[in-house]
């Protein structure tokens, strides 16, 4: 006999909310007081439990409705017969110190599933010890389970740490240091005659860094217990892995296998002259010449360590606009800055072929539209159009797991693959390639298998590009909120308004508050300017807690600090920031 899931009862003054996110469809079987579908006020986000045992027959309503307190949410087939059918998503039984059976998820290959060991080495074992694989490894570890987690690389900590975000900050900040030397402490009355550059120890330092890293990983396992497997792991079906031939088995595989960098016809990489970010971190010498295909993430932040070193840096982007997904007002801010900063841009043009010559690289640049080729010479020329998921070579595709068009692995909500009892998480499945996405993943992961309600919110992921200025942003856009027809109104403030900014001789961008026009809440925040990085924290959790603006302005904010521009970028929502 169907049951009703209604509205409940939301609090004092609360009479309707709007329907987010469901975490139940229709077929699904669900547990009493299991979460099915979020609810979000302007003053809370819950999550409404079933009342029974069952299968979800029907969503009364969809993602982005109003609704009444007391209106239907969904209908519910209460029993046990519902409960027992196959769930796709449901996390397992309740945890002791052996995780439970997984769930059976859709289209199983009958033979991976024929394979299944009855006795396993390992409770969990992680392909892949990138922030994703080594984070989940260490939750995994802390919850009680035996866990193992295989690498191939000399070191842990993948993509990130040895050849990615560590590295490239740190040469950040040591270009900055040397930039801001050369240019801007004179106005500070700190006269230097003369600046030099000491790139050997520049990169040491780098190394250095790199080194306290990756062997902090390395503890960390120690502390944990993690058993660290070296070698290539290969994937064999239901319960089975092998390490460089070598079979291994455990209850739980989960695949953290990361990206590689995406390579473009006609251009050979070869790391020294025509580079990857793996490459670019590694130069021994300022490139006078140094062209990046690719206006994003990783050809701005490296294109900027090389331009405060004193490379001269074109950029050649296929579209007509940079960092393209970042809010449009921002980047055409930053595209400014940068231009003022010196680099020279090429937007909507491509790249059709690279010959290496003795001195360099004779780049062929086509308009994208279409049009007449020039060609462009460079001494370094650093590929930088993206990164595909690292999913080649692994035994995946033979062990029936789907991937898609992409080559990225196929997971359900609860990252669980068609194949029972392997899982996949961070750069090599869905959603955007960032180190925190792929660890809040790797936890949330984690405690599913432990029958706890591991979740990641997808809408309050920070991105942060860590150039000068800094970029950084959280939630909708204005260009995505026009296009879901969400009324929006906007808060701004300068930091050239800011005392502290203004102290700091950092004057440069601002803060922009996207809130709901009837609500209030905030759905997004977009930060160009000092420090942009570390005040998106703020915003981050204003998102993930359903904050309106106007609780991130009656909140204080210490004086004088950057982080007063967030607060009155969020008054400014509602034309009343103070100091402007
Ligand atoms: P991206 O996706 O950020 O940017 C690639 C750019 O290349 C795009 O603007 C695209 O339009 C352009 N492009 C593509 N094909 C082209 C062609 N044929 N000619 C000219 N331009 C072309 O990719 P990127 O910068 O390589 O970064 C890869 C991944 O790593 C991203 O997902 C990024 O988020 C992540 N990452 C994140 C960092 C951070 O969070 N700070 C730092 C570095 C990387």
């Amino acid at each position: 006999m169907p049951i009703e899931i209604k509205v409940p009862s939301l609090g004092e003054s609360v009479t309707t909310a709007t329907v987010g996110k469901w975490l139940k469809q229709p077929g699904d079987a669900v547990k009493t007081d299991e979460p099915v579908v979020e609810l979000e006020t302007d003053k809370v986000s819950v999550e409404v439990p079933a009342p029974a045992d069952g299968r979800l027959a029907a969503h009364a309503v969809a993602e982005g409705d109003e609704v009444d307190v007391g209106a239907v949410l969904a209908t519910l087939e209460q029993g046990a017969a519902g409960a027992s059918a196959p769930a796709k998503a449901a996390p397992a039984a309740a945890k002791t110190d052996k995780p439970a059976a997984q769930p059976a998820a859709a289209a199983k290959p009958a033979a991976a599933q024929a394979e299944a060991p009855a006795e396993t080495d390992y409770d969990v074992l992680v392909i892949g010890a990138g922030p994703g694989g080594y984070v989940c490894a260490i939750r995994a570890a802390q919850l009680g389970f035996k866990v193992a987690c295989v690498e191939k690389r000399a070191t842990l900590g993948g993509t990130c740490l040895n050849v990615g975000c560590i590295p490239s900050k740190a040469l950040l900040q040591s270009s900055e240091n040397y930039h801001a030397a050369g240019h801007d402490f004179a106005a500070h009355g700190v006269v230097i005659d003369s600046v030099k550059l000491d790139l050997a120890r520049m990169q040491a330092r780098k190394a250095d860094i790199v080194g306290a890293n990756v062997k902090g990983v390395e503890y960390l396992f120690k502390k944990n217990g993690i058993t660290w497997l070296k070698g290539h792991g290969k994937v064999e079906g239901t319960g089975r892995v092998t390490v460089d031939g070598k079979p291994v088995t455990a209850k739980h595989i989960i695949i953290a296998s990361g990206s590689d960098s995406a390579n473009l016809p006609g251009i050979e990489v070869d790391e020294k002259t025509i580079v990857t970010s793996t490459g670019a971190l590694e130069l021994s010498e300022v490139p006078k010449r140094l062209v990046v295909i690719g206006g994003g993430v990783i050809g701005l932040e490296l294109g900027s360590v090389w331009q405060r070193l004193g490379a001269e840096v074109t950029v050649i982007e296929y579209l007509n606009r940079l960092v393209p997904g970042t809010d449009n007002e921002v980047a055409s801010q930053f595209q400014k800055l940068l231009v003022k900063q010196g680099f020279k841009l090429k937007l909507g043009h491509k790249v059709t072929k690279a010959e290496k010559t003795k001195k360099g690289v004779v780049l062929t640049v086509e308009p994208a539209a279409g049009g007449a080729a020039e060609t462009l010479e460079a001494d370094i020329v650093l590929l930088a159009v993206g990164r595909t998921a690292a999913s080649k070579g692994m035994g995946l595709e033979e062990a029936g797991i789907e991937l898609d068009k992409r080559g990225r692995v196929v997971t359900d909500a609860h990252f669980a693959t068609n194949v029972p009892g392997i899982y996949a998480i961070g750069d090599v499945i869905a959603g955007p390639m960032l180190a925190h996405k792929a660890e809040e993943e790797g936890v949330a992961l984690a405690e599913i298998l432990a029958g706890q309600a591991g979740h990641v919110n997808y809408d309050a992921i920070p991105g942060v590009i860590y150039t000068w200025p800094e970029v950084a942003s959280v939630g909708f856009t204005e260009e995505q909120l026009k296009e879901k027809g969400t009324g929006y109104k906007i808060g701004k403030f300068p930091f050239m308004a800011n005392g502290r900014a203004r102290a700091l001789g950092m004057t440069d961008g601002f803060v922009k508050v996207l809130a709901c026009e009837k609500t209030d809440r905030v759905l997004g925040v977009h930060i160009i300017g000092p420090c942009a990085g570390e005040l998106i924290a703020e915003a981050t959790m204003a998102i993930e807690f359903g904050a309106s603006a106007e609780d991130i302005g009656r909140v204080c904010h210490a004086h004088p600090t950057l982080s007063e521009a967030v607060k009155e970028a969020a008054l400014g929502a509602d034309n009343r920031s103070i100091n402007i």
